[in-house]
């Protein structure tokens, strides 16, 4: 059992936390199965993990939205279980799909909201017109939320969660949809908050997206936290460099290099990915060469050579044997608007 408040610097503390679905026929999908998280006062926090990890079930546990299914959870200096009301208070959601009302203009849904809240119609217009101007919603606030951009929407859902000045705010892939400009504005208008003493958690399944924002990301896979660490330290984990390469005879020429470069001791850990040949070396540059040269020896052609620094998806790769883009998730989206 955690106490409450045991830890003053810490906003999120969960310990082996589940939940478990009865899905069609009789079948228990166990969507989050322990996972443990600590989240530090003034951090953006990231959970990041394929289509189904269990990332939008973590949340909405966390944000009273559902019912523990066992383990416990604080938030914010209260117990998700026992004071949800509480809770409430003092975290903003935004959810995947957003909360705003087409018929409202942002300044009208701002309002409302605020006086939803509980808040006297002087400081919600106050704080209004601050979150106005720090999600930039200023050019748009008075015209229907109908007529915005998925950017645009978006910024004004965040601002929607922080109405009521929350501790911590909670936002399920918050740039899902949305093109790069886009994408790149938002995460700029997030570190604004974090700026301003916010602490943020969020999931998102875009490599791209916990690289660029997350003090710390959690990678979570099956339910269960697979890796843990600043992106920098799960990308030093992985050391050294990956090299792809891609074969020009299919499947016979895998299995043949694969058998003659595995046994290298420069090639640290070798992987086929659909025609591909992912491996790891400590120093690209030195192996390189020899590389190339044994598989000319073998007279194994080649289409590609790709010589990489660590992403977070060799982090993925390496703790669970398959990449995120895989998975249909992964890199960040080509253009698109909600
Ligand atoms: N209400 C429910 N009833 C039955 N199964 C559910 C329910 N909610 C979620 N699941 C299942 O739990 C698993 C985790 O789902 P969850 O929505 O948490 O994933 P996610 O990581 O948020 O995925 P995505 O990236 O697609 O949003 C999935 O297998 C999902 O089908
Ligand atoms: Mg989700």
């Amino acid at each position: 059992m955690i106490k409450v408040d045991e830890h003053p610097d810490q906003v999120i503390t969960v310990r082996a936390l589940r939940k478990s679905f009865s899905g069609r026929r009789g079948k228990t999908v166990e969507a989050v199965r322990g996972v443990d998280i600590d989240v530090l006062r003034g951090e953006i926090f990231g959970f990041l993990g394929p289509n189904g990890a269990g990332k939008t079930t973590t949340l909405r546990m966390l944000t009273t939205l559902l019912p523990i299914g066992s383990g416990t959870a604080i938030v914010a200096g209260q117990d998700v279980a026992r004071e949800p009301a509480r809770v409430r208070a003092r975290i903003g959601y935004v959810s995947q799909i957003g909360g705003a009302d087409d018929l409202d203009t942002g300044r009208e849904s701002l309002l409302l909201q605020g006086r939803l809240y509980g808040g006297d119609a002087a400081s919600v217009a106050a704080r209004t017109e601050e979150l106005i101007g720090l999600l930039d919603l200023g050019d748009f606030a008075n015209r229907r939320v109908a007529t915005y951009s998925g950017g645009q929407r978006r910024r004004l859902d965040v601002a929607l969660g922080l109405v009521h000045s929350p501790h911590v705010l909670f936002l399920d892939e918050p740039s899902t949809g949305l093109d790069p400009q886009n994408r790149a504005n938002l995460w700029e208008r997030i570190e604004d908050l974090r700026a301003a003493g916010t602490t943020i958690f969020l999931t998102t399944h875009y490599l791209d997206e916990a690289d660029a924002l997350c003090d710390r990301v959690a990678i979570i896979d099956h339910g269960r936290i697979v890796a843990l660490g600043s992106p920098s330290e799960l990308k030093r984990e992985v050391a050294g460099q990956s090299v792809m390469l891609s074969l020009r005879d299919g499947a016979d020429a895998i299995t043949q290099a694969t058998a003659l470069l595995e046994p290298l001791p420069i090639v640290r850990e070798l992987s086929a990915l659909d025609g591909d040949l992912r491996l790891y070396v400590e120093d690209g540059g030195e192996a390189l060469p020899a590389l190339l040269r044994l598989l000319d020896e073998h007279h194994i052609g080649l289409h590609s050579i790709n010589l990489a620094e660590p992403t977070l998806d060799d982090v993925f790769l390496r703790y669970t044997g398959r990449s995120l883009r895989d998975t249909g998730a992964g890199e960040g989206p080509e253009g698109a608007e909600r």
